[in-house]
């Protein structure tokens, strides 16, 4: 399958959207259609070369403006610093992604006690550090903005393996919640899209490294059998910061072709089961019944 654009041309014109480690993976992927439907761009990450690459070509491939600005998500003032930059450059912000994340997958016994701060620190402090900075902007230009977070569906099923990040996601849905209700006064939005896999390189290489790939197949947690589609993710994005979800507030738009559902279902690994064994099963249960 390949996935088509969804909304109507201009549709996000005149806006300008920052994209937390928009720079890479399915960061870029969402800016690259925001950019397409006439947003203006703000990427920022640690990394200031892989910032300016990615611009260039941004802005090449769509006609769109991309300004790439270095920013660890942690640090405050350098939120701050993006913010200014921000405002020299375009003049306003509109809508706040908070896409950027660290994630590794290890027992929990084997992390130091390090390993937590630096994972919660970057997708849980940096998403509040940026909510907060561009939120108190908004509030005192009285404002109308949103804010989208990518989160996962680990968020509220935990997971093994993840504990850091599935504690730091959980946290980041309940801010999302929160603001949704407290905000909306101020003309805020708050919304969140919980991914299942879609492939990245920054998210492949943590997350699944080879040996654990050819062991686990993580296509077959997946009902409909393949992974997502950066464009299906940009197209949710985009429908979610634009006006059309104007009345969306407080929501969680999982978007991973069923898999925590098909984990979840007690019975769902039956599917495996073949057509003769089903037979056999049917007969034996229907004559003890009978
Ligand atoms: C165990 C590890 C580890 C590993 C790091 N640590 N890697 N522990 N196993 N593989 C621990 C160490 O204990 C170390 O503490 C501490 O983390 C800091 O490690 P550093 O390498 O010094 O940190 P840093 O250079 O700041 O890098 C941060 C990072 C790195 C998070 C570790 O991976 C990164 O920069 N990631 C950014 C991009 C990313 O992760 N993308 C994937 C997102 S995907 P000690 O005590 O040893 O010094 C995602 C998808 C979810 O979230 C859902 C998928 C379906
Ligand atoms: P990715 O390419 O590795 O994206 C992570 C980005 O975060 C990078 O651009 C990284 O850039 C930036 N970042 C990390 N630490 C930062 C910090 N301290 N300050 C600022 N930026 C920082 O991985 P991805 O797969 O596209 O993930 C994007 C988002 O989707 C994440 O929130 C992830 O949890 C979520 N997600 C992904 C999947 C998937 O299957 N891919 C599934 C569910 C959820 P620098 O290294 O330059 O800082």
């Amino acid at each position: 399958m390949k996935a088509e654009p969804m909304l109507k041309e201009d549709a996000l014109k005149g806006k300008t959207i920052v994209v937390t480690g928009g720079g890479t993976g399915l960061g870029r992927s969402m800016t690259k259609y925001f950019l397409e439907l006439g947003a203006n761009a703000v990427i920022c990450s640690r990394k200031q070369d892989v910032l300016e690459k990615a611009a260039e070509e941004l802005m090449q491939e769509t006609g769109g403006q991309v300004l790439p600005v270095a920013c660890d998500v942690r640090k405050y003032n350098e939120i701050e610093a993006m913010l200014k930059a921000t405002l020299d450059k375009f003049g306003r912000v509109d809508v706040l992604v908070n896409n950027a994340a660290g994630n590794f997958v290890s027992p929990t016994e084997r992390l130091s006690h390090k390993a937590f701060d630096v994972i919660t620190d970057i997708v849980l402090k940096g998403s509040y550090n940026c909510t907060l900075a561009l939120g108190k902007h908004w509030i005192e230009q009285k404002q109308e903005a949103n804010i989208l977070n990518i989160v996962t569906t680990y968020a509220w099923t935990g997971s093994g393996y993840v504990v850091p990040s599935a504690c730091a996601k959980a946290g980041v849905l309940a801010m999302t919640r929160s603001l949704a209700s407290e905000w909306a006064k101020y003309g805020i939005r708050s919304n969140a899209i919980a991914p299942g896999p879609f492939p990245t390189e920054g998210a492949w290489t943590r997350l699944f490294p080879k040996q654990l790939a050819d062991k686990l197949d993580p296509v077959k947690r997946i009902p409909v059998g393949r992974f997502g589609e950066h464009q299906e993710l940009a197209n949710l994005a985009a429908y979610l910061v634009s006006d059309y979800a104007a009345f969306v507030n407080g929501e969680v738009v999982t978007i991973d072709g069923g898999e925590w559902l098909y984990g979840a279902g007690e019975f769902n690994a039956f599917d495996q089961i073949p057509q003769e064994m089903w037979d056999a099963m049917e007969k034996q249960m229907r004559g003890k019944q009978g």
